[in-house]
């Protein structure tokens, strides 16, 4: 039996809140605090916290007013309770233990990273099975897990300093492409595969031979800095430069996705996070899928990039496993 689910996210940026039934997203809205953080390059979370503040409530009455349910019809709440910006994260899980509590109904804990992977399953659940290596590729994780099921999963590789989104955003900054960095690159580096004269620059691909999952962004962001410091012409060379910089990440990052596939034998790959709406990366990983004979998993753009819905939809199967936390 399905149950309707209100999920609430505020663990960074975004102030999400959905309604899920059945692993079907009901509605599903987000409204973002990015315009206020432009100015600094980052999330500033203070700003990003009184932002939720001020929006959640709100957000939630959309949510439900676009769902036509009521509170009433509400049969549990999930949350992001972690990993996330602290302050952020105490707005978003104290409306919800107050909603639960008003309601009487059960509050499930839901973990940020495996709500990013379950963004999968949502509106096509029986596709995805079981085992696969899933990844959360965002702005603050880049992480690969060997998943045997949504409540039991083991992290095998994480990156050692920046994610790889932080990356991006940090380039893009260097670059003066503005914030969130991750489209302005992926948007200047196809102009790049339109007129490509002149060759791809060789950046560092950090730890790409080493007989394990770990990332490290640090060598490479300092080689784009480095570059752009040394006099040339940056500005004429910015679509090489980002899709330089883009290829060298993607291909560091699909050899380690494949690699943990054969070590742990497995046959699917199952992609979240914000940085998944990168065309160019879907695109790498679905060459190398093809070639294996792999399947190939990520949401859409919408469900990518942090969202309740993901949350919404793991803490009602969660809640049907009894594998919930209550907080
Ligand atoms: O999952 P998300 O919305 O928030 C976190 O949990 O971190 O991911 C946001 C990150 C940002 O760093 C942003 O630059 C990156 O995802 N991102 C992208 C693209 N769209 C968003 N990175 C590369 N290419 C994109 N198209
Ligand atoms: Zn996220």
């Amino acid at each position: 039996m399905s149950v309707c689910v209100l999920g609430i996210e505020t663990s960074c940026d975004e102030t999400a809140a959905s309604v899920v039934q059945g692993g079907r997203v009901i509605s599903n809205i987000v409204s973002s605090s990015v315009a206020l953080h432009r100015e600094f390059g980052g999330v500033i979370p203070e700003v990003a916290s009184r932002f939720h503040i001020e929006y959640l409530n709100r957000v939630v009455e959309k949510a439900l007013k676009k769902s036509k349910k009521s509170l009433k019809k509400l049969d549990a709440i999930a949350v992001t309770h972690k990993p996330g910006l602290p302050g952020s994260l105490l707005v978003g899980t104290s409306f919800a233990r107050a909603l639960s509590y008003a309601l009487g109904i059960p509050l499930i804990s839901v973990d940020h990273l495996t709500a990013h992977v379950y963004a999968n399953f949502l509106d096509k659940r029986n596709a995805v099975k079981f085992p696969f290596i899933g990844a959360v590729v965002s702005g603050g994780h880049t992480s690969i897990f060997v998943f045997k099921s949504l409540a039991e999963y083991t992290l095998i590789g994480r990156t050692r300093d920046d994610a790889i989104g932080e990356a991006f955003d940090k380039v893009a900054k260097i670059l003066n492409l503005g914030y969130p960095g991750g489209p302005a690159i992926e948007k200047m580096a196809r102009k790049y595969k339109l007129n490509s004269r002149k060759k791809p620059i060789k950046f560092p691909m950090a730890l790409l031979g080493d007989d394990n999952y770990d990332f490290s962004l640090s060598g490479i962001k300092t080689a784009v800095l480095e570059y752009a410091r040394n006099g040339r012409s940056v500005k004429k060379d910015l679509p090489r430069v980002s899709w330089s910089f883009q290829e060298s990440v993607f291909d560091v990052f699909a050899k380690k996705i494949i690699d943990a596939c054969k070590e742990f034998d497995m046959r699917r790959i199952v992609l979240g996070g914000g940085v998944v709406s990168n065309k160019r990366l879907c695109d790498k990983i679905a060459v190398h899928s093809k070639r294996l004979g792999f399947e190939f998993f990520y949401p859409k753009p919408a469900l990518c990039i942090d969202n309740a819905a993901m949350v919404a939809g793991l803490g009602e199967e969660l809640l049907q496993e009894k594998e919930g936390s209550i907080l």
